[in-house]
């Protein structure tokens, strides 16, 4: 192996392993070209033992006995995998939809509250499996690297953090190169003949594609991009409308059938998808300071957050309403940016709890052609009451009689400063 290839001498945080210190290391696998090279790399490199973790959070069609054989055969000790899908919507996704999160301007951060999980769950086998190290895939240039890096830190300062791809400066010819001399199996699309594969990540809630001509920002989407969502040009002729039940923020029913959450959101995102729903192409702001653009399908979030954003809308006042999407903000900015663990998510979820008490009821979705829109609400908790809000007659708690006097004063400073700056 050719020098540049090797553990680089310098570490720059606390939590960097020392070479000699790694004895066993918990990987996090996930079958993929980058770390099956690592799992034999890390092999080679630190002469350390390789437990391997792959976390099921949903992503479509993967093959997770697949994935197991592949990492015992090459050499890992053992290979866990977990299926996190419950607990993923539980813990992650439903303080999500009641913080109607959403970063920049359409990213439902599906791979950001993925993270955290994923990291909390490696320091956990980690620690059953009697491991010094946890060891994942990601680039120095990214944010899931800061996401799964301040969760080992925050939850289990005594593990220490490798991370190849970081340091290792392979490129993607030479990663082959080395799987093909240690007996490594790629894929025919993570080979050189189509060029490089997009670079995906996907989980219950959205796929993200980034990478080939996404990096391109005058480039327009090209077709084979979309493998979840149905392209809007094909999607069926005729409009569906969905409707979906909460009970405090939580969604809890489709078309009327009680579903579990997991099951919800699959079928939520199957309907989504075959109307072209929930493609977002996205320029966006990374916490390392990168401008990037990502091509996002995210059907499921994109119908459960209009629904519950516009439940919430109907049961809070014009107060709460003001207020709360500067706090989503916050909460979506914090998740992005890595920061799970950080005790003012915890202050700003018993806010959205206190809020979601209120939010029940059910709303409709109509979806067409990559569209959705709001088309029917219904809620015991509304502030909203039908012979008010119409144009008919005075009476109950509304007085007509009373709106000139509430205009005077209303608008009485207004007309002051006007007057004083227009002298
Ligand atoms: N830009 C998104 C984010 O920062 C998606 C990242 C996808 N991650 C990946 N390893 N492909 O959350």
């Amino acid at each position: 192996m050719s020098r540049e290839h090797e553990i680089p001498a310098q570490r720059t945080a606390s939590y960097e392993a020392d070479p000699e210190q790694v004895r066993r290391v918990l990987l996090l696998y996930s079958g993929g070209l980058d770390t099956s090279v690592m799992l034999k790399w890390i092999g080679d490199s630190y002469g350390a033992e390789v437990v391997c973790l792959t976390v099921n959070l949903g992503q479509p069609g993967e093959d997770y006995e697949v994935i197991r054989a592949k990492a015992l055969q090459l050499g890992a000790l053992e290979c866990h995998v977990v299926d996190a899908r419950e607990q993923f919507a539980r813990e992650h996704l439903v303080p999500a939809i009641k913080a109607n999160a959403m970063y920049g301007s359409g990213y439902p951060l599906f791979t950001a509250l993925g993270r955290p999980l994923i990291a909390k769950l490696a320091v956990e086998q980690a620690r059953a499996s009697g491991c010094d190290t946890i060891a994942h895939g990601c680039t120095g240039k990214g944010n899931d690297q800061v996401r799964i890096e301040a969760t080992i830190a925050t939850l289990a300062p005594e593990l220490k953090v490798i991370a190849p791809v970081r340091s290792w400066q392979m490129g993607r010819e030479e990663e082959i190169a080395y799987a093909h001399e240690h007996g490594i199996p790629v894929k025919s699309s993570q080979g050189t003949e189509g060029g490089a594969p997009y670079s995906i990540d996907d989980n219950l809630w959205g796929r993200s594609s980034e990478g080939r001509w996404i990096e391109d920002l005058a480039h327009a989407p090209e077709d084979d991009v979309f493998q979840l969502v149905t392209r809007p040009e094909l999607a069926p002729q005729e409009a569906q409308t969905v409707t979906i039940d909460f009970e405090r923020g939580v969604p809890v029913a489709l078309d009327g059938e009680p579903l579990g959450l997991v099951e919800l959101i699959e079928r939520c995102a199957a309907i989504a998808a075959r109307h072209g729903v929930g493609i977002i192409d996205h320029i966006e702001d990374r916490i390392v300071g990168l401008k990037v653009r990502d091509v996002y399908e995210a059907p499921a979030a994109a119908v459960i957050l209009l629904a519950h954003q516009e439940l919430e809308r109907l049961v809070c006042t014009i107060h709460q309403n003001q207020f709360k999407p500067e706090l989503d903000r916050q909460w979506a900015y914090l998740v992005y940016a890595g920061l799970w663990w950080e005790p003012l998510r915890g202050d700003l979820d018993a806010y959205m709890e206190r809020v979601n008490e209120q939010v029940s009821g059910s709303i409709g979705v109509k979806l067409y052609k990559g569209h959705a829109r709001v088309v029917a609400r219904s809620s015991p908790n509304a502030v909203y009451d039908a012979a008010l809000a119409s144009f008919s007659q005075s009476g109950g708690l509304f007085s007509q009689a009373a709106s000139p006097g509430f205009i005077e004063l209303f608008s009485l400073q207004s007309r002051m400063a006007w007057r004083l700056r227009n002298r």
